[in-house]
């Protein structure tokens, strides 16, 4: 598990191993707009501020991952991200 942080909106959640990040921040009240679910689309893509992802994605080119992420699919390789939500 890892913690996301929703700078912005200066929410702190606990992002399940089975869950996306969508759904974790979902439940604490921060709504992020998806469509495809899978990656692909690039509808969940928000600002990435601080934190090391592990990018499951498939829409990001490679520039566009240091600093941004898909919420729907994507993981976090250190313990929390924060995120310009
Ligand atoms: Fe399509 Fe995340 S909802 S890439």
């Amino acid at each position: 598990t890892f913690e996301v942080l929703a700078a912005k909106a200066g929410v702190r959640v606990q992002v399940g191993a089975d869950e996306p990040i969508t759904t974790a921040l979902a439940r604490a009240g921060v709504k992020v707009t998806v469509s495809c679910e899978q990656g692909i689309c690039g509808t969940c893509v928000v600002d990435l501020l601080e934190g090391d992802p592990d990018h499951r994605d498939e829409y990001l080119t490679e520039d566009e991952r240091t600093d941004q992420i898909a919420l729907c699919c994507s993981r976090a390789k250190s313990p929390l991200l924060v995120v310009d939500l």
